[in-house]
């Protein structure tokens, strides 16, 4: 269920003191396995000392690009994303989950203006729309909102004025810095007087149909909000978290006593009992069945399954809507089972 394949690295550029882009080359016999949509997600898995790390990174690259290309942040205790900036060398080879993810560019038969909003490493699934949509769809404009500390943390700041110089007339970024002072670009952060200034100020001749926002959860929530008071209908806009704020204990549900659980995966079924404490997620790896997942935080999707009988109640979701949680869709690293039987189907989603 959860394969990987060997990929190499063609190329690691350094994008700021704390971020690199890595290239992996597509083999030909692997290149279906590896098509994607502008703004989905790889997942990566790597034994560091010994212990296996998995870890999502969204893809910068077109889809019509040869290589699949993801920016990696070194964030604070990140064992991987300080490997990738430290040790990680061309023509490495890294185990690679073809491409997931429900954040991808929707592509509309009408002209479109194009709005998006992204803070820190947020932009690397911009940075795969932005391209697609300048591209191959020469009717839409896009604007790009992009917050950081200061220019020399900006991931892809050569990229991004390279195309603003490409497509003078149909691509516009406004640069954030929250803690420095740069001519053209405003100062703070990614809020509600920044939003404001950008829909009802600077761009307000222009009718932004669609909004694509990509950050942590703060800038998504305000951003979401903001556009709402604006009046912008919630289905023009899409999101993807980067990190979430943590889950605060109090909403972290501890349900008491054991369930029988019943797994399909891969066309086979697994019968256990669990701690309905657990997360179904970390039952099934503690079974040693080979489950997809990845952040293991709410955060990529790539652990959906569906609970075809019994009940299981997530802590956080940030992913799944109203109608796919009543379909029987949750995401098994926030699902603890409710009811003394549990049928979990991760082959039918
Ligand atoms: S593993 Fe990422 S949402 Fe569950």
């Amino acid at each position: 269920m959860s394969d990987f394949y060997s990929l190499t690295i063609d190329k690691i550029s350094r994008l700021t003191p704390n971020a690199v882009a890595v290239s992996f080359a597509i083999p030909k016999e692997l290149e279906n396995k590896f098509i994607f949509e502008a703004g989905q997600y790889i997942t990566i898995k790597h034994k560091i000392n010994g212990e296996e790390v998995r870890r999502a990174y969204s893809i910068s690259s077109s889809p019509e690009e040869k290589y699949i290309t993801i920016g990696i942040k070194k964030v604070p205790e990140g064992r991987f994303s300080s490997y990738a900036n430290t040790t990680l060398n061309e023509g490495d080879q890294l185990l690679v989950m073809p491409p997931e993810g429900r954040f991808v560019y929707k592509n509309s038969p009408e002209q479109e203006n194009i709005c998006a909003f992204a803070a820190g490493s947020g932009i690397t699934p911009i940075m795969s729309i932005a391209r697609t949509v300048l591209k191959s769809h020469p009717e839409n404009t896009f604007v790009l909102v992009y917050g950081n500390q200061n220019k020399s943390e900006t991931m892809f700041l050569d990229e991004i004025l390279e195309l603003e110089n490409d497509y003078k007339d149909r691509f516009t970024v406004q640069f954030v810095y929250s803690r420095a002072r740069e001519d053209d670009s405003l100062f703070g952060r990614i809020d509600t007087s920044v939003i404001n200034f950008v829909l009802k100020n600077k761009f307000k001749e222009t009718r932004f149909k669609t909004f694509y926002l990509c950050g942590p959860e703060d800038m998504i929530n305000i951003t979401r909000d903001t556009l709402k008071a604006n009046g912008i209908a919630s289905d023009s806009v899409y999101y993807e978290l980067f990190t979430t704020t943590d889950n605060d204990p109090s909403e972290t549900i501890s349900p008491e006593g054991k369930t029988t659980v019943e797994v399909l995966l891969d066309d086979e079924v697994h019968s256990f009992i669990m701690d309905k404490k657990s997360t179904v997620l970390d039952a099934v790896l503690d079974e040693d069945l080979d489950a997809p997942y990845s952040c293991q935080g709410g955060v990529c999707s790539t652990c959906i399954a569906r609970i075809t009988e019994g009940e299981a109640k997530m802590d956080k979701n940030q992913i799944l809507t109203d109608s796919e949680i009543a379909e029987g869709l949750v995401l098994t690293c926030q699902a603890h089972p409710v009811t003394s039987t549990l049928k979990v189907d991760y082959d039918d989603v």
